[in-house]
């Protein structure tokens, strides 16, 4: 069902001229797809390697997908994208941004609450959930948690970000003692990780992941409303035996060229 106007929180956001959280795609997500996906590394995979290896397609899933920021990041590194939002003022504008990038025939957007979608075990080449597992209760997002890494593929990648308990919008430690500005947006999380939980996540008995990259911090955040601070956790991960050409982010000791 899609999230009536009256009753969605993200709808003014999506509906600015200036689209909330902007068109820059979430770093660690940009990193993975130019390092792996579209620079080859010296393996001389690149998008064509993977698609060959992937026989013909690559298929993306974007959970929260908002309006479309990371989608749109996918689509041009060549995958097909499934984009999942309640909102429909997002998806309306991942589509209008689609369109104007010539990407439209890489997208669907899907109006669904991510709590009810089916995935099928290794169905997805990129799962992406940026800042929505935190939108969910925290039961649920453990079970959709759960869902997202059985439907990664073999050679395929996860992300996730999410609020933590330091964000000053929390009301728990350390975030509530914090005095910094909090986002508008605040009232749509309802769910902090604390530290580690993420990590700890991805790195259980039953998991079959392998960290690329994990990181928690403070960030201040101009893409919406009045500048803000928010507390995150971050991470990028693949299957355990997927090696991929990741140097990681930023490469340590990125190799001279030319
Ligand atoms: C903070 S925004 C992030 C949007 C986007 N991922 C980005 O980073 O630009 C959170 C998004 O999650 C969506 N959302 C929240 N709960 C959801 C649910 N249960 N199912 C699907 N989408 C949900 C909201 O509508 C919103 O677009």
């Amino acid at each position: 069902m899609i999230m009536p106007e009256a009753t969605d929180p993200f709808f003014e956001p999506y509906d600015r001229a200036d689209i909330a959280y902007g068109m820059t795609p979430s770093s660690a997500v940009q990193a993975y797809l130019d390092q792996v996906i579209l620079g080859g590394g010296a393996k001389g995979q690149g998008v064509d390697g993977q698609r060959a290896a992937l026989d013909g397609q690559i298929a993306a899933l974007d959970l929260g997908a908002g309006a479309g920021r990371d989608t749109l990041a996918l689509a041009r590194a060549g995958y097909n994208v499934t984009a999942v939002d309640l909102s429909r003022r997002g998806l309306e504008r991942i589509e209008q941004r689609a369109e104007k990038a010539g990407l439209l025939s890489q997208i669907t957007t899907l109006a669904a609450d991510v709590r009810k979608l089916e995935m099928t075990p290794r169905q997805y080449d990129a799962i992406v959930a940026t800042t929505v597992l935190d939108h969910i209760p925290a039961d649920d997002a453990e079970k959709v948690w759960r869902r997202m890494t059985e439907a990664l593929s073999d050679q395929g990648f996860l992300f996730a970000e999410v609020h933590t308990t330091e964000d000053p919008g929390c009301d728990q430690q350390p975030g509530c003692e914090s005095d910094a500005p909090v986002s508008e947006t605040a009232g749509a999380v309802v769910n902090y990780f604390s530290p580690n939980q993420l990590a700890m996540w991805a790195t259980a008995e039953n998991s079959a992941l392998r960290i690329l990259h994990y990181e928690e911090r403070l960030e201040w955040d101009y893409t919406h409303g009045p500048e803000h601070l928010h507390g995150k956790a971050i991470l990028l991960a693949v299957r355990r035996g997927h090696h991929p050409e990741w140097y990681g982010q930023p490469p340590a000791f990125p190799r001279k060229r030319g």
